[in-house]
């Protein structure tokens, strides 16, 4: 899909390592939770945190931005400097992300397929980084019956989704297991997957 950009090995396994420990240290301070489904209040399979001025949460009420996080109440701790840098790199936009979401999966989670829709700016694209075992990422097209993609994103993969497919259809149908040992049991993360994705919450500036 056009505007769709998979940077494959973009992350170092040396800076795999430093962002985990970047990771874990939000994670300290702004714990994984679980979050549910609007109406229905289904649990979801994975876990998330943020990181930066504005995260995203899911629960009875709906999807939303919010500044703190919902169980401890704490504003979110900042996006990592090397973070903050890729999101420069690769999309050339002089204006940072605004939201950084931290997804963690077992060995047993998956995400279905949906858009990234609840922001204000979809000029700016969504950029995301897999870290641990690999997924398997389904990515369709605008509309939800569209044809879909199976592509694999493996630890240090970089994802963009610019231009046309930034509002495309995706989602992870399954993590694949003892694909990578970055993500060792001493992090209490299960072995599993993290996801990191940044985006732009309000309107870019004009400049
Ligand atoms: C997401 O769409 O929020 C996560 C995608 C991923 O885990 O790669
Ligand atoms: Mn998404």
């Amino acid at each position: 899909m056009e505007g769709f950009c998979h940077h494959k090995a973009y992350i170092t396994k040396r800076q795999q390592l430093a962002l985990l420990d970047d990771l874990l240290k939000i994670i300290k301070a702004a714990p994984f939770y679980t979050p549910t489904m609007p109406k229905t209040g289904r649990p979801f399979s994975v876990q998330e945190t943020n990181c930066g001025p504005l995260g995203w949460v899911s629960d009875k009420k709906g999807y939303r931005y919010q500044a703190t996080h919902p169980v401890t109440n704490a504003p979110w701790p900042p996006i990592p400097k090397s973070m903050l840098d890729l999101w420069q790199t690769l999309t050339s936009l002089s204006q940072p992300p605004e939201a950084c979401l931290i997804n963690h999966y077992k060995n047993t989670a998956k995400m279905g397929l949906h858009q990234d829709k609840d922001e204000d700016e979809f000029t700016a694209p969504v950029l995301s980084v897999s870290l641990g075992n690999s997924a398997k990422f389904r990515l369709g097209g605008l509309k939800r019956a569209d044809k879909t993609q199976s592509i694999e994103l493996k630890s240090g993969d970089v994802i963009l989704l610019g231009g046309p497919s930034r509002l495309a259809f995706h989602g992870i149908d399954r993590i694949i297991k003892d694909s990578s040992t970055l993500i060792t049991d001493q992090t209490n993360l299960d072995a599993g997957r993290l996801n990191i994705t940044m985006r732009r919450v309000t309107k870019l500036a004009k400049v």
